[in-house]
């Protein structure tokens, strides 16, 4: 893997997980954690060896404390417009074949909490905070808050967290679905590489048919989603992993999976 400023990148076997470490501001996002990312998920997605990418924050206070502010003062709409329409990191994740875990540390607000929502899964710390703050600067979120939030958690709570500004904690985002697990600060990297792992050793071509087909159940109306279920799951008929996959389950052994 290259070598990275503003971004940590290691391979843990079929697992890799991102840093963003920039802990002195928080792991805010600025436009270099935005060019870093998305190349570093360029590396990943050609390496056959990983099977699935955990993002988390460098220090013990934040996973990403939003966009980096200093860089909106003084842009003007139509250059922050390019900004936003620049190959963004949330878009690379929601758009990365393989699947992504959240794994917040910490403050996860603005940016951060949209950066968390384009990715697959997310799990928590108890110590974990979230929000839209966006407001608080006289701006709105702009990194997929109002669309992705607004399906995952509804319109009220979405609503609420995005014209308040408020933050809620860990227990609060569970209730609400933001995040699918909330852990004991000690116990977050243990359990949310358990699940990475877990997940890592599936089929790759078939994990990467399951994300696109869930990921357009929120783009589609019910009979265009079903009709590309059936074709992306004909696809998986076309892998030599079914095979593999139908066979161990016949011969009552563990699959062995290559990704062909
Ligand atoms: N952009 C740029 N810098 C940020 C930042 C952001 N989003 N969030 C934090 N920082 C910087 C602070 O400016 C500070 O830098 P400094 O030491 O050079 O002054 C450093 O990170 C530490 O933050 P600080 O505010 O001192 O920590 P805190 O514990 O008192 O407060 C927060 C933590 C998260 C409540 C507070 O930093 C905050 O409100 N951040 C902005 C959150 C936000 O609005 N994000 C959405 C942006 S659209």
């Amino acid at each position: 893997m290259s070598n990275y400023e503003t971004i940590l990148v290691e391979k843990r076997g079929r697992v890799a997980l991102i840093t963003i470490n920039r802990p002195e501001k928080l792991n805010a996002l600025g436009a270099k954690v935005h060019e870093e990312g998305v190349a570093a998920l360029e590396e990943l997605r050609n390496d056959s060896e990983i099977g699935c990418v955990v993002i988390t924050g460098s220090g013990e206070k934040s996973f990403i404390a939003g966009a980096d502010i200093s860089e909106f003062a003084g842009k003007s709409a139509a250059e922050q417009r390019d900004v936003m329409n620049a190959r963004s990191l949330f878009n690379s994740i929601d758009q990365f074949p393989k699947p992504v875990i959240a794994m917040i540390n910490g403050f996860c607000l603005g940016g951060g909490c949209e950066l968390a929502l384009a990715c697959d899964i997310r799990t928590a710390s108890e110590k974990a905070r979230f929000s839209q703050p966006e407001i608080n600067l006289g701006i709105m979120p702009g990194g997929g808050g109002t669309q992705r939030l607004t399906r995952l958690i509804g319109e009220g709570r979405a609503m609420e967290m995005i014209l308040t500004g408020d933050m809620i904690d860990a227990v609060t985002a569970h209730k609400f679905g933001l995040v699918n697990h909330v852990f004991a600060p000690e116990e977050l990297e243990e359990k949310t590489f358990e699940l990475a792992n877990k997940i890592a050793e599936k089929a790759p071509i078939a994990l990467q048919m399951c994300k696109e087909a869930v990921k357009f159940a929120s783009r589609s109306n019910l009979d265009e989603g079903l009709r590309r279920e059936v074709d992306l799951f004909a696809i998986c008929f076309s892998t030599e992993d079914k095979e593999e996959g139908v066979s161990a389950f016949l011969e009552k052994r563990k699959p062995n999976f290559k990704g062909k």
